[in-house]
């Protein structure tokens, strides 16, 4: 299905709330939930871990789109899938072996995703791309919601080629907003991971925003 699906991140959502403002966002047309894990290692902020995508899995009616920021990462996988994820994407950066970290997650019985920094080329995937179900383009430095875009378009575009008819998604995480969404749509993205362009402006009690924020972008 490529049709363009919007996964607001929740790392821009109230911490205090998660619950309610996944289903808030979902209520509002969200198509997935992304769910930001951070260690303070692989990326300077910590988040959360896998007891919260526990917890917040009942107020999930969609997807659970985990992207762990985290190395190492294989150790991690077993309770990111018990916890319910849905798709569990992984740092071709965040080493040692990305290509048993996507055997694994499959293994696990979720959807394998693999991530790319903006520094890092589109061929450091083209070995793995038969044992993934999505790639996400970084179009910003991982680790803090609210960064500008970087434009990756090229790198898109040579992905979605390099893909050809496997059924594979492209999701652009970072700095997407009504404007920077048709440049990498047009590029050949289907999944936009948006925060704060999703956020600002409303809360669990006016969720009305959320929604306008979805339609904009
Ligand atoms: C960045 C995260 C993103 C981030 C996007 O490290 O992976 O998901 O929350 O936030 P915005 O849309 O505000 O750039
Ligand atoms: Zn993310």
């Amino acid at each position: 299905d490529r049709s363009i699906k919007i996964a607001p991140s929740i790392l821009a959502s109230d911490f205090a709330n998660f619950g309610a403002e996944c289903a808030a966002v979902e209520a509002q047309g969200a198509d997935w939930i992304h769910v930001d894990v951070m260690d303070g290692h692989f990326v300077p902020a910590i988040t959360f871990g896998a007891q919260t995508c526990k917890a917040l899995r009942p107020h999930i009616k969609t997807v659970m789109d985990v992207h762990l920021m985290i190395s190492p990462v294989d150790t991690y996988l077993e309770g990111f899938a018990e916890a319910g994820a849905d798709i569990i994407t992984a740092h071709v950066e965040a080493g040692p072996h990305i290509h048993r970290t996507l055997q694994n997650i499959r293994s696990l019985g979720c959807k394998a995703g693999v991530a790319l920094n903006p520094g890092t080329p589109a061929e450091a995937v083209a070995d793995v791309l038969d044992m993934v179900d999505l790639v996400c383009v970084m179009t910003v430095n991982p680790g803090f919601g609210g960064q500008k875009f970087i434009d990756m378009t090229a790198k898109i575009a040579k992905l979605r080629a390099m893909i050809g008819d496997r059924p594979i998604h492209i999701e652009i995480d970072g700095g997407v907003d009504p404007t920077t969404a048709p440049l990498v749509a047009a590029a050949g993205a289907d999944v936009l991971v948006a925060g704060s362009a999703v956020f600002r402006g409303g809360s669990v009690s006016n969720p009305t925003p959320y929604g306008e924020n979805i339609r904009a972008i």
